[in-house]
């Protein structure tokens, strides 16, 4: 068994993910040596997986697709915002054995579109999406106070069911108002598959940060459809990536680590 504190990221597909190059840069900033591997669970094997990692020394562990929902319901409790966002995205070893499940996601959306400059507090933000990555970040989004927070999705009833839950505002991707928005973020999944959602542009107009939740390859289409719009800066989601990991990186082991010399690491070495 390996002397050094142990970590892992729970997915499928998992192989690309950064979590690894993201937290060794993390546990060098802290002056320690740790490890954190990429776990490959099969579908409907993910309980299995954990308990496995958590048996043999594993002291916490980040969650991606498809398995937040899974690690939310075999966590043995939960956070507030994890029960919010109903899913979990970082798992940690408790003292007495049990497991705690947490959800990181939206404090990093969040400080990341601080970091950039842009305030959420007051402004009007367009949300496009309704999946599980939305619903993850909504709370965090509203506990910036917003003037206005508008859910637009292609199938306006989950658009409609995220409104029920959180008291946001939903509209179908069609029939978007012709409104200013100050932030636009993309939540849909889409931009995998080099599509943008079909809005209009006219919603950038004058729109301060169009933020993309993905980063990279995936965010390129939405970025430049939000620039031809008029959007006046344009952000891919690395900065959200790193500041969730930062998140559980902390909870681990209570150390902050420091997010932008690490975005600006990644992407130096092309996320590598
Ligand atoms: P995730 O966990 O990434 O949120 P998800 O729960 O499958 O994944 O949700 C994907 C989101 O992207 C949904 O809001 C989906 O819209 P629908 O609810 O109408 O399916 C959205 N999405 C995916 N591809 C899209 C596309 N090409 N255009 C617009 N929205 C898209």
């Amino acid at each position: 068994m390996s002397l050094k504190p142990r970590y892992a990221v729970f997915g499928n597909p998992i192989a690309h993910s950064k979590s690894p190059q993201i937290h060794l840069r993390f546990a060098r900033q802290e002056g320690v040596f740790i490890e954190y591997e990429r776990i490959l669970a099969e579908p409907e094997q993910f309980a299995a997986a954990a308990a496995r990692f958590f048996a043999e020394g594993g002291l916490g562990a980040n969650v991606t697709v498809p398995f937040k929902t899974d690690a939310y319901d075999w966590v043995n409790e939960h956070s507030e915002r994890a029960r919010t966002a109903g899913a979990v995205n970082t798992l940690i070893l408790l003292s007495d054995g049990r497991v705690r499940g947490d959800n990181t996601d939206g404090i990093g959306l969040v400080n990341d579109i601080l970091r950039q400059g842009a305030a959420i507090k007051a402004k009007k933000v367009l949300l496009l999406g309704a999946g599980g990555a939305v619903r993850g970040v909504l709370q965090p989004l509203l506990a910036q106070m917003p003037a206005e927070l508008v859910v637009a999705n292609r199938t306006l009833s989950k658009a409609a069911a995220l409104a029920d839950a959180f008291g946001v505002q939903a509209c179908a991707l069609a029939d978007l108002p012709h409104a200013h928005f100050d932030i636009v973020i993309n939540g849909t999944s889409g931009g995998l598959g080099g599509e943008v959602p079909a809005i209009n542009a006219a919603v950038f107009g004058a729109c301060e940060l169009a933020y993309d939740m993905v980063y990279g390859e995936a965010a390129a289409a939405f970025a430049a459809f939000a620039r031809a719009g008029g959007a006046r800066t344009v952000s891919d989601g690395l900065g959200m990536l790193v500041g969730q990991a930062a998140a559980s990186y902390q909870l681990w082991r209570g150390f902050a680590p420091d997010i932008a010399a690490v975005i600006h690491d990644m992407r130096e070495a092309h996320y590598a």
